[in-house]
Order: C-alpha cells, then sequence, then structure tokens
C-alpha cells in the first residue's frame, strides 16, 4: 500500500514561515517518519479538485475583503490547533503531539499577525462576524463519539483545509501583480501551510492502522472535493 504522505522532513517546512525557522520544535519534530505512504511529492497535493486560475483573479478583485476572511481563518486555524491539542488520544498519544499542536497554533498566531496588520495598514477592518460554510460543510463529516475514529477525522478534515489553502495561496502568488507585499505573504504561506497539511496526516497515521488511514482518506478527498464546489462564490479562500 501507498503510504499517504512521504517521509521526508515535512515539520522543518511546517515551521518555515518569512523566512524563519523555529529550529527548537522542528528538531523535536523531525525525529518522526511517516509509516503510511504516497506516490505524492513534497510539493504535491492530493486534492481531487483543481481550483480554475480564474478563480484568483475574482477573488482578488476586492483584496481588504479576502484579507478578512484570510485572518478570520488564521485565527480559527490557531483555535483548532489547540483545540486538538486537549484531544489527546489514549492511552498512548504520539509523543510528539503537543509539540506539533503547539508549534502549528504558534504558526497560526504569527499568520494572524501578519495578515491582520496587513489589512489594517491598508485601510481594512477586521469584521466581528465571519461565516465558514466551507469548513462547517467539513465538520459535518466528523464520526462523533467514536474515539480514534473521531479524532482521525478531525486531523484530515484540518489536513484537507490546509491543504486547499495551499493550493489557492499558490493560485494567489502567481496571479498578484504589482504588490510584491501580498505576493511575499501568499508564496510564504504556502511553504507554512503546506507542512501543516503533512504534520496532521502523519499524526493520524499515529492513531490507527494504516490501511483504516488510507481507507478514509480516501472518503474525505472525495468529499472535499464535491463540497469546495458547492460554495457560494466570493471574496474568500475558500470560496467556489
Ligand atoms: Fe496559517
Ligand atoms: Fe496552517
Amino acid at each position: 500500500m501507498d503510504h499517504i504522505l512521504g517521509s521526508s522532513a515535512s515539520w522543518r517546512s511546517s515551521l518555515l514561515f518569512s523566512g524563519q525557522l523555529h529550529e527548537f520544535v522542528a528538531g523535536v519534530a523531525g525525529v518522526y517518519a511517516s509509516p503510511v505512504m504516497t506516490r505524492e511529492r513534497d510539493a504535491d497535493l492530493p486534492l481531487r479538485y483543481t481550483t480554475p486560475v480564474e478563480w484568483a483573479a475574482g477573488v482578488l478583485a476586492r483584496p481588504l475583503d479576502l484579507l478578512n476572511d484570510h485572518a478570520h481563518l488564521e485565527k480559527k486555524a490557531a483555535a483548532n490547533a489547540l483545540e486538538l491539542l486537549n484531544r489527546w488520544p489514549e492511552p498512548n498519544p504520539p509523543e510528539n503531539w503537543v509539540a506539533a499542536m503547539t508549534a502549528i497554533a504558534r504558526d497560526e498566531v504569527e499568520h494572524l499577525s501578519v495578515v491582520s496588520r496587513m489589512l489594517a495598514r491598508r485601510g481594512g477592518k477586521l469584521t466581528r462576524q465571519h461565516g465558514n460554510p466551507y469548513a462547517s460543510a467539513l465538520h459535518k463529516l466528523v464520526r462523533r463519539g467514536q474515539g480514534p475514529e473521531e479524532l482521525v477525522d478531525r486531523l484530515m478534515i484540518s489536513a484537507l483545509i490546509e491543504a486547499r489553502s495551499c493550493e489557492r495561496f499558490k493560485l494567489l502568488g502567481e496571479r498578484v501583480e504589482d504588490d510584491a507585499e501580498l505576493k511575499k505573504l501568499y508564496r510564504g504561506l504556502w511553504a507554512s501551510e503546506h507542512g501543516h497539511y503533512r504534520t496532521f496526516i502523519q499524526l493520524a497515521e499515529q492513531i490507527m492502522p494504516e490501511p483504516a488511514v488510507a481507507k478514509r482518506w480516501n472518503q474525505m478527498l472525495d468529499s472535499e472535493a464535491e463540497l469546495i464546489q458547492q460554495q457560494p462564490p466570493g471574496p474568500r479562500m475558500h470560496s467556489a
């Protein structure tokens, strides 16, 4: 059977942002190698729906709305990592569980800080309310109350959101013109979120047997491809 992920040091890339490498946590995490497999190369994403390039031009037409949505997503990603930290599996949690979730939460808070400051400098304002129908739809897939199955689902949904964000940061980075700051932001985030995606999958692989993880991941990829296409259009990271 193929590994879902390669065994390269994704942890290091998970902690890269704006040229910074948080060496301590990367060192802690780098000892782990994925036991489940893949034909995927490091930079590849497993997504089963490819966002059209026109999507980027559409959302970039309203950059402040896009940055506001983006800032909210970073805030939710940080909260999600801390929520997962609290859900460590018993009796044998992966030894890097706390370090991994702490590192991701820290990355996401840093992203939130960068994006919200950029939004403010450009004259935008973080809204109080924020709808996230894509993540809400994904969370309906969670097998609640089923112990390891629930936790694996939560990790996979986290991985899917990271992977989809990666795909879209790449499109945005390629499409942005005459705005070096935004281009740098999107390119920097790609590496960080790609590392997070891999980390969530690797943790899932430590909680359930490889075939069960691979089978569920296959289902989740199909579901995500349907759900992303059902989203309303608009200046959001996860719009259709
Ligand atoms: Fe982030
Ligand atoms: Fe992330």
